[in-house]
């Protein structure tokens, strides 16, 4: 390939003229057909398989994207490749239920063969932040499907009247394609009964709700993921084959979640068990924000990750009950600081700190 032809593709690409880069692909596939055939071949499937941004599925949907009728507002977001950063941390109940959907779906001729059909619709409940939507980002990432995501918090807060044509819209679009179709914050229809008075209104929207779920085909699938599974009337629930209920991490969770988000090059195991102590009772997503926070401001400062780490236990130390700071405490002495700073940090006294250090130390010994 021409070196002016690279440069060319890179101009176009990095100012994100993505219908240009396709338009120069096509060219590029005439010019090299010829000479170079296996670049031409490699690169007109690359075209077939990364449709435009406008319209991302357009290889097997001719249907226009669904908008809000009145705002004219794309109703879906629409992932084609959806990726996953980091491998996320499933306990094992919810690692089991996922695993199992995904077994399914690559055994769907030997289910057939037994009348049997793959899960349809599946629910996610569980607090805040504890990778409900990842866990639907992370399904069509292993089934090679594109995420296509109704935000209901959205779209609720449009005219309550146009809102159940507008779910509608979205279901009858997405059945038409192999997708995973997440119904984010289902919850909000819910919510929303509390704030109006208008309930013909939702009875109805719940009741096409209902309809589309039970008309959803085996090809697609289905998630609806919420954090207030008590707000929703049972009738919604019971509807989806397979409920996930995301706890909140254990202390495992806890370790492997700061082992995923400090990184390979981080700190001692004596830092992390501190650190383990300290973010307890945090949701996944409130781990990675203070630890993303501590390392930033590693840099930043140009301190040792360590002291921005010491930060987050000082300011997260004070309402913790007595044991948990004495295990902050004899962690962080483990870890060679001092005990006047572990002092400083935790709030436990020096002679505690020695204390617990020597108690330690004698189980130690008596193993030799
Ligand atoms: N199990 C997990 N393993 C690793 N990281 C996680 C996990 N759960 C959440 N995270 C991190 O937290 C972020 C937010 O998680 P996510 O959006 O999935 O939460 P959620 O359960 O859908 O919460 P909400 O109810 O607020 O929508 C993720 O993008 C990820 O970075
Ligand atoms: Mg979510």
């Amino acid at each position: 390939m021409q070196n002016e032809d690279l440069a060319q593709l890179a101009r176009l690409a990095l100012v994100g003229r993505q219908q240009d880069v396709q338009l120069f692909v096509q060219r590029l596939i005439r010019r090299y057909r010829d000479t170079i055939p296996e670049l031409a071949t490699q690169l007109s499937s690359l075209l077939q398989e990364n449709p435009t941004r406008s319209s991302p599925l357009r290889r097997q949907e001719a249907a226009p994207l669904p908008v809000d009728l009145e705002s004219r507002l794309q109703l879906l977001r629409i992932d084609a490749h959806p990726s996953v950063e980091v491998e996320p941390i499933w306990e094992s109940t919810v690692s089991k239920a996922l695993e199992q959907l995904i077994s399914e779906r690559k055994q769907t001729e030997e289910l057939s063969k037994q009348g049997l059909l793959p899960t349809r619709s599946l629910i996610f409940t569980g607090p805040p932040g504890v990778g409900k939507s990842l866990a639907a980002r992370w399904i069509a990432n292993k089934l090679g499907l594109p995420l296509l995501t109704l935000d209901l918090s959205a779209v609720m807060s449009s005219y309550l009247g146009r809102t159940g044509a507008n779910i509608r819209h979205v279901l009858d679009y997405a059945k038409g394609v192999d997708c995973v179709l997440l119904l984010d914050e289902l919850d909000a229809i819910a919510k929303r009964r509390d704030d109006s008075g208008d309930v013909g209104e939702l009875k109805r929207l719940v009741t096409v709700l209902l309809q589309e779920i039970d008309d959803w085909p085996s090809s697609g699938l289905l998630i609806a993921a919420t954090n207030h599974s008590d707000l929703l009337d049972p009738a919604v629930w019971r509807r989806f084959e397979v409920r996930v209920v995301f706890p909140m991490p254990s202390d495992e969770a806890i370790r492997k979640a700061i082992d995923t988000y400090i990184g390979p090059s981080g700190v001692s195991r004596e830092w992390r068990e501190a650190m383990s102590v300290t973010l307890r009772g945090l949701s996944f997503s409130d781990v990675e924000r203070e630890l993303l926070l501590a390392r930033r401001s590693s840099v930043v400062h140009t301190i040792p990750l360590e002291d921005a780490l010491g930060s987050i236990v000082r300011n997260r130390v004070e309402p913790m009950a007595r044991r948990e700071r004495g295990q902050i405490a004899t962690w962080l002495a483990e870890a060679g600081i001092s005990q006047r700073q572990v002092h400083e940090l935790t709030g436990v006294s020096r002679d505690t700190i020695r204390k617990n250090a020597k108690s330690n130390a004698e189980p130690d010994v008596k193993e030799k």
